[in-house]
């Protein structure tokens, strides 16, 4: 298959790039869009054959739910059923944005392979003009997980998609980068209190702000993981990814230590270290990018550095620690 790449921003006949979008998702086929968090590969979300083209061509576990994108509340609305005050309340506070709220869902509306057969369903409306057009054409529910192999980190440009899905999906539509760079917050309404399965950009202070007190998942480990992909390795690079204090002194000897053996080593830190074979950005925005970036050269060895600021971070924590599978270097 032939993977099209059409850019979006600056395409002088945009009518037509959208036709040809819902186009393929109507005939059941998927397309890649950007969002403001990251791209996510889209189907229709009550069509199953469709939405198993997603898992396929992520290489995704079949029991890892997808989000289903819709283009306002009142979508949303009639897909869902005892929906909480506080969804409610997020809904207005946040949408469109990067929350996900996990609802009853009405049986029978989504395609089963979308919710991994679970009663509950993901939804959220995504702040981007390209998703919400597509959406707003379609006038169909949107399955979309993020546009990447599935364990590699998800993708902030249509060319880590297009690395990743070439020759796999039809169509690309490229946006540009993405804003904010990591995954939408999740939040499980169907507890009391709401649980955050995945943090994000929306933080739970500014959630309590809006519904009062919410759980961590991390704070919740007694109950069997509710949010099924948390289980699953994330967001790795080829490399071993080290997570280190930001400590000059330690860096350096880290580099030093692991240059004697021969290996080549990159840094991904908010400083640059000039002995380090490779030097890559660290902020929400650049991570997944500097991941990537770290894929494409020899490094035998990545150290993340982890400034104490960075530990307040909890989403960029979070991708972090599961991009190093929680180790350290020593
Ligand atoms: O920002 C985002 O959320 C991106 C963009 C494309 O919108 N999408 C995204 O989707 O990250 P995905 O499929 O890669 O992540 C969905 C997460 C997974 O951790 C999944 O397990 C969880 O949401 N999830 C989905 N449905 C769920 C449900 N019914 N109950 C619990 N967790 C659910
Ligand atoms: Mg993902």
């Amino acid at each position: 298959m032939k993977t099209e790449v059409i850019s979006v921003d600056k395409n002088v006949d945009e009518e037509k790039c959208y036709a040809q979008a819902v186009e393929i998702l109507r005939s059941g086929d998927v397309v890649a869009f950007p969002t403001e968090t990251v791209y996510g590969l889209g189907a229709d979300a009550t069509n199953s054959e469709a939405v198993s083209k997603i898992f396929e061509a992520k290489g995704r576990p079949a029991d890892n739910p997808l989000i289903v994108h819709v283009g306002s509340k009142e979508a949303a609305l009639t897909h869902v059923q005892e929906v909480s005050a506080k969804a409610l309340q997020c809904m207005d506070a946040f949408w469109p944005g990067a929350l996900t709220l996990i609802m009853q869902e009405k049986p029978g509306t989504f395609a089963g392979n979308v919710t991994a057969n679970l009663d509950t369903v993901g939804i959220r409306v995504p702040n981007h003009p390209v998703a919400l057009k597509l959406l707003q054409e379609l006038k169909l529910p949107l399955a979309a997980p993020s546009a990447n192999t599935s364990g590699k980190p998800s993708p902030t440009l249509a060319e880590h998609v297009y690395h990743d899905m070439n020759g796999k999906i039809p169509l690309i539509l490229d946006g540009g980068a993405t804003e904010i760079g990591i995954e939408s917050t999740v939040l499980d309404t169907t507890c009391e209190p709401p649980v955050i399965l995945r943090p994000g950009k929306v933080s739970k202070e500014q959630i309590e702000q809006v519904i009062g007190m919410v759980r961590s998942a991390s704070q919740n480990k007694t109950n069997a993981p509710k949010s099924p992909g948390m289980k699953y390795m994330h967001y790795a690079p080829s490399a071993p990814l080290y997570l280190i204090e930001n400590e000059a002194r330690l860096i350096e000897k880290a580099i030093e230590y692991v240059q004697k053996k021969g290996k080549r080593v990159a840094v991904i830190s908010e400083s640059e270290y000039p002995t380090a074979d490779y030097n890559f950005p660290l902020s929400t925005e650049s991570l997944y990018a500097s991941l990537r970036k770290c894929d494409s050269t020899d490094a035998d060895l990545i150290l993340a550095s982890v400034e104490s600021g960075m530990q307040q971070n909890d989403a960029l924590m979070n991708r972090l620690e599961k991009a190093a599978d929680h180790k350290w270097f020593s």
